[in-house]
């Protein structure tokens, strides 16, 4: 048997003390499986006397401070659990490749934002940057788009990677409840952090998204190009109308490869009810891609929590322990292109749009001047209360059109006297 993989590990929280206990319990099964022994030689958290419900054994060395943990000569791979963009967790994975050991992350913000340079650090040392956790938590989505459908060109990648958001919308769904509500007990169930904003805004989707995109279409990560709207502007009401059209309301990101560059968005959708992706409820997350010989995959999984983000931390320390090492996008660094962002005002399809008008006589007239005014045209639309003087709720879908094109009407419909709140707008996709 080869000598035994030495692993680092840096914070100690959730997924931390998962991986702690996987490998614990899990020994014997992956020694048989990497050919070696995995052992934890170093670790390292912020507060030693915290009670973590594991026993460190004398043998691992505490380290008060990550960054000596990360050049340890002790330690063959570096597993790094703190998160966040900046600070401590940029500074250990810098150290560690800078010291020639491996890395393993979960850590989808630090990959969204400085990806580019960690892979080439990871590339010049000769170490591997492996990152399946950051993103669709224990779904092995990274490995299957970088390496089981590496043969084909996507048309399309899209996919929930954000469980709480999803918890939210099908909470909203299943009970009625709006959304402040749904995110408080989201929040209650500890699905939601106390500060939400990354979830809710769409900057978790988006992070996540960018290290996809990456992966599928072989383009350096640019998460600064991603569109990003989150959910906080849907309405109990959008979600009952959307069920009404057959349609079921996502937070996707969604990745193409257009002729205009590379297109990357995060946004509700309206998705047809009876797609795998409407299916997929709770707190799952669930990833689509499309290729041009594979056709459509799915996969859908736990997309956080302690068991399942282990498994896939542990995945890749497997492919270390049995020396596959990877470029960490899909193509050695020097060979990623950078490609334009094609920009969101070329986006076609149709739209939902829920306005509250004040119910007078002419203000529908005037709304549908507005759309024919910028050649936007209308399926359906729908005002179904009736309180004079008041405001109500007008619905319309239209057809496919320019998100120019809705920009503009909308800029135009949000400006009139008889609105009582800002339009909101749903995207509708066909997938
Ligand atoms: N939770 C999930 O389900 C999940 C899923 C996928 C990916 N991820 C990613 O996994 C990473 C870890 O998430 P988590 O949920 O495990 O976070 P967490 O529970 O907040 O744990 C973070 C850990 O980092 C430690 N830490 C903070 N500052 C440190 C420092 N300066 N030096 C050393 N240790 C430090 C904390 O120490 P103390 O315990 O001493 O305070 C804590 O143990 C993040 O990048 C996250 O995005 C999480």
């Amino acid at each position: 048997m080869s000598e035994a993989l030495r692993l680092g590990i840096a914070g100690l929280g959730t997924v931390g003390i998962g991986v702690l206990s996987l490998l614990e319990e899990q020994r014997a099964l992956l020694r048989q499986r990497c050919g070696r022994e995995l052992v934890v030689s170093a670790v390292s958290s912020r507060d030693p006397q915290k009670n973590r419900g594991v026993t460190l054994g004398a043998e691992i060395v505490w380290h008060e401070d990550a960054c000596a943990l990360a050049k340890a000569a002790n330690v063959d791979v570096v597993v790094e659990l703190i998160g966040g963009s900046d600070g401590i967790a940029k500074q250990v994975v810098e150290t560690a490749l800078n010291s020639r050991k491996h890395v393993v992350t979960a850590n989808k913000a630090l990959l969204a934002i400085h990806g580019g340079a960690l892979a080439a650090l990871a590339e010049s040392a000769d170490r591997a940057l492996c990152y399946e956790a950051a993103v669709g938590g224990g779904i092995p989505v990274i490995k299957a788009i970088r390496e089981g459908l590496a043969a084909n060109r996507f048309d399309n990648v899209y996919g929930i990677l954000n469980g709480t958001c999803n918890y939210i919308l099908t909470s909203m769904e299943k009970t009625g409840v709006d959304f402040n509500e749904a995110l408080s007990q989201a929040q209650d169930l500890g699905y939601a952090e106390a500060d939400p904003s990354f979830d809710i805004d769409g900057i978790d989707t988006a992070h996540k998204l960018s290290l996809l995109t990456s992966l599928a279409y072989g383009t350096h990560v640019d998460y600064p190009s991603v569109f990003i709207e989150g959910i906080s502007q849907i309405g109990a009401l959008d979600i009952q109308f959307a069920r009404e059209f057959g349609y079921r309301i996502k937070l996707l990101g969604m990745a193409r490869r257009t002729a205009h560059g590379v297109e990357q968005r995060v946004h509700p959708c309206m998705v047809p009810l009876g797609t795998p992706i409407a299916e997929v409820s709770g707190v799952t997350n669930a990833v689509v891609a499309v290729g041009n010989y594979a056709g459509q995959s799915v996969f859908e999984g736990p997309g956080a929590g302690a068991g399942p983000t282990a498994s896939a931390v542990i995945a890749d320390i497997i492919d270390i322990a049995r020396k596959k090492i990877l470029p960490p996008f899909a193509a050695p660094f020097s060979r990623l292109e950078r490609l334009a962002p094609s920009p969101m005002e070329l986006r076609h399809g149709a739209y939902y749009v829920r306005l509250t008008v004040v119910d007078q006589p002419g203000v529908m007239a005037g709304i549908t001047a507005i759309m024919a005014e910028h050649g936007v045209s209308i399926d359906s639309i729908i005002q179904r209360a009736r309180a004079p003087g008041e405001g109500v709720p007008v619905v319309i879908i239209t057809h496919e059109t320019e998100e120019a094109d809705m920009n503009r009407v909308l800029a135009q419909l949000a400006a009139l006297k008889q609105m009582r709140e800002p339009p909101v707008r749903i995207r509708i996709e066909k997938l």
